[in-house]
């Protein structure tokens, strides 16, 4: 591989420097099966196999209960959760890794069987009917109750809680998940989003709430330590891609790009485009929105080494993340530097159980 290739050139992002541009992904793998949500030594050890990485994106976190949208997801808006991290990114420093947490609520996403019998709480009081992993089994997701500006207080004033709390666990930074059909979408979606007040109807004011929670998060931390992911063309459920979606993340990605944020990470979509209101996305998310966004671009999905250098040597991006590939290939970093095949994973271990599936994909033998 010769010495220039792009993939391994260092670059800064906000307060934070990284040795190569390849990110792993944030992926859920529901191994913290304890009823507190504390992650646990195993997450440490997975996390420290796969420090070659420039960056590391932790799993989907909950910044509150009220997030909560799955089983044996870790949270962190405790000490004894921040306690918890704090030996991930313990170990993650040790092998010379950087690490962010990805802080997301679930929103719609959600059901009663996890909030003691309680609605989820959503911009409004409209149903995803999403498959929901509750302790049950597999349950839809019910019409959620449409959150009150009170709620909405909290529920920002909960991500700066988990923002504060990242720092004392020592990550290296914050990831606002604003992907799929979860509660970021919702308020960014208008056939989700009916509410009738300053955070819904115009497109500013659907984009008001995720703003507002960065600036909360920030207003903790720093703008160099705060990443946001989106994932415009990407659907949930009943939450798709509209008319609307284009002109409202245009806004949205102009906005955040005033902020300075550490990065944008873009989500780019499987499958063919054509004749979706985001046919526009087909040639890359990232390039998309390239023209919008003064900063730092992370570009997403179904990335292969091939293609991801010829994003950032094209200058759609800066950087690339790896989701599903960094099951399987801890050393992922190594193979694409060495020309090494990649392992592929088994989708039976993605989440649940112990080190199976989880830690015990070994490095390429050289
Ligand atoms: C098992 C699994 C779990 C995932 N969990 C999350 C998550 O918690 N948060 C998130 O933002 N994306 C999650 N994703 C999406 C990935 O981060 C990534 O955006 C997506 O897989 C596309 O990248 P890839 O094609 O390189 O896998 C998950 C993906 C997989 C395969």
């Amino acid at each position: 591989m010769p010495s220039n290739d792009i993939l391994f050139q260092p670059i800064k992002i906000g307060d934070v420097e990284l040795p190569n541009r390849i990110v792993m992904a944030s992926m859920s793998r529901a191994r913290t099966d304890n009823p507190d949500l504390v992650p646990v030594a195993l997450q440490a050890e997975y996390y420290r196999q796969r420090a070659s990485a420039g960056l590391i994106m932790s799993e989907g976190t909950w910044p509150s209960e009220e997030a909560i949208g799955a089983l044996q997801v870790p949270g962190l808006f405790n000490e004894r959760q921040a306690e918890g991290w704090k030996r991930v990114t313990d170990a993650v420093h040790a092998d010379g890794g950087r690490i962010f947490v990805q802080l997301g609520h679930c929103g719609a996403a959600s059901h009663p069987d996890l909030h003691c019998g309680r609605l989820p709480l959503a911009p409004s009081a409209v149903g995803l009917e999403q498959p929901v992993f509750t302790p049950g089994g597999f349950k839809t997701s019910p019409t959620p109750q449409a959150m009150t500006l009170e709620d909405i207080e909290r529920t920002i004033g909960d991500y700066a809680h988990a923002t504060r709390l990242a720092r004392q666990a020592g990550f290296d930074g914050v990831e606002l998940h604003g992907i799929v059909g979860y509660l970021i979408p919702e308020f960014l979606n208008e056939t989700f989003n009916l509410r009738r007040d300053h955070y819904g109807g115009s497109i500013e004011n659907r984009a008001r709430f995720v703003l507002e929670v960065l600036e909360a998060m920030i207003g903790e931390w720093s703008a160099g330590r705060v990443g946001l992911k989106l994932s415009p063309g990407v659907g949930l459920g009943r939450l798709q891609p509209t008319a609307q979606t284009l002109p409202t993340y245009e806004y949205l990605v102009a906005e955040v790009s005033k902020l300075k944020l550490a990065y944008l990470q873009l989500y780019h979509p499987a499958g063919d485009l054509g004749g979706t209101p985001v046919a526009a996305l087909a040639a890359g998310t990232a390039a998309y929105f390239r023209p919008f966004y003064d900063g730092t671009i992370m570009a997403n999905g179904g990335l292969t080494q091939e293609s991801a250098r010829a994003m950032l040597e094209a200058a759609h991006a800066d950087l690339v993340s790896f989701g599903a590939p960094y099951i399987a290939n801890p050393d992922l970093v190594e193979r694409f530097r060495h020309g090494l095949p990649l392992a592929v994973a088994d989708p039976e271990t993605y989440y649940q159980g112990g080190e199976r599936g989880y830690t015990d994909y070994a490095p390429a033998p050289r």
